[in-house]
């Protein structure tokens, strides 16, 4: 049996999200970000892309701490795809440079902001100093409970899945698993998003209508949202007006009235 984690509480008061024009009990729970338009950004002012990766590290840290301040419990940001790492050579090392970065510098704000660090994907594959930073960086802030900050590194989604399949299956030939037992709730239980509800929004920036092979499993019935900003141009202002959009959405999940799936 799969037991789901009970919903966070909102840590933000409710007459404080209604000042920003949002209703407290249609937040969305966990919000899905697809951080993307950073070379394009770059691009656009005559500059190299890794200024681009720059400076939207910057917007992470703004979109963060607005999801933080706005009550929402799990926060993923996709952040390097599997196949990211078919980039010039320079430029993954820039980005694992930053993600290093990243992991020392925010170790504390994360910490006094009560959030958890999470990262989903195959951190194996990411150079040792990095994994490192980001295994003491979860370490330490593993017992903070005010938002869950998922960081989707050498992320895929098919592989996931795959890796799902795999782990099941060894399950099955160790027989801790029948076959029969397999169901929607095994499955995910077994990716790396196991213990964490489905996203219920998941954003885009820089106008690409794809998911990239992001939480193909998860997103079934999220909503989606695409912008044209790139993300370095990202703020918190518009991460309210797309929560606000979200919240004017009819989610149906395949029945005829607006209604939420029952937890059975
Ligand atoms: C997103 O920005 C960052 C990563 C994928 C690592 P891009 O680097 O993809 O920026 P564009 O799409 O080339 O503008
Ligand atoms: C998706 O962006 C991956 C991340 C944001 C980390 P990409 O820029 O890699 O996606 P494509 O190539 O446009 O589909
Ligand atoms: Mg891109």
């Amino acid at each position: 049996m799969i037991f789901l984690p009970k919903k966070k509480k909102r840590s933000l008061k409710s007459d404080a999200l209604t000042t920003f024009g949002l209703d407290p009990d249609r937040l969305p729970v966990h919000v899905a970000i697809i951080m993307d338009g950073n070379g394009r950004w770059a691009k656009k002012r005559f500059m190299n892309r890794i200024n681009g990766h720059e400076k939207g590290s910057k917007t992470v840290r703004t979109v963060v701490s607005a999801a933080r301040e706005l009550g929402i419990a799990y926060l993923t940001l996709y952040a390097f795809s599997t196949e990211n790492w078919a980039r010039p050579k320079a430029e993954v090392l820039a980005l694992m440079q930053l993600l290093k970065k990243f992991l020392v510098s925010e170790r504390q704000d994360l910490q006094e902001k009560g959030i958890c660090l999470q990262v989903l994907g195959q951190m194996e594959k990411l150079p040792e100093e990095v994994r490192n930073q980001a295994l003491e960086t979860i370490h330490a802030t593993r017992n903070n409970h005010e938002m869950t900050l998922n960081l989707a590194l050498s992320y895929g989604s098919r592989q996931e899945i795959t890796d799902a399949v795999r782990a099941m299956t060894k399950k099955i030939t160790a027989g801790e698993l029948t076959a029969e037992d397999i169901c929607e709730k095994t499955v995910a239980a077994h990716l790396y998003t196991g213990n964490m509800p489905d996203p219920d929004l998941i954003i885009r920036t820089s106008g690409e209508f794809r998911l990239s092979n992001f939480l193909l499993w998860q997103s079934a019935y999220a909503e989606i949202f695409v912008t044209h900003t790139l993300w370095p141009d990202f703020t918190r202002d518009e991460f309210i007006e797309i929560l606000t959009s979200f919240q004017k959405r009819d989610r149906r999940f395949g029945r005829v009235e607006c209604s939420m799936p029952s937890d059975g």
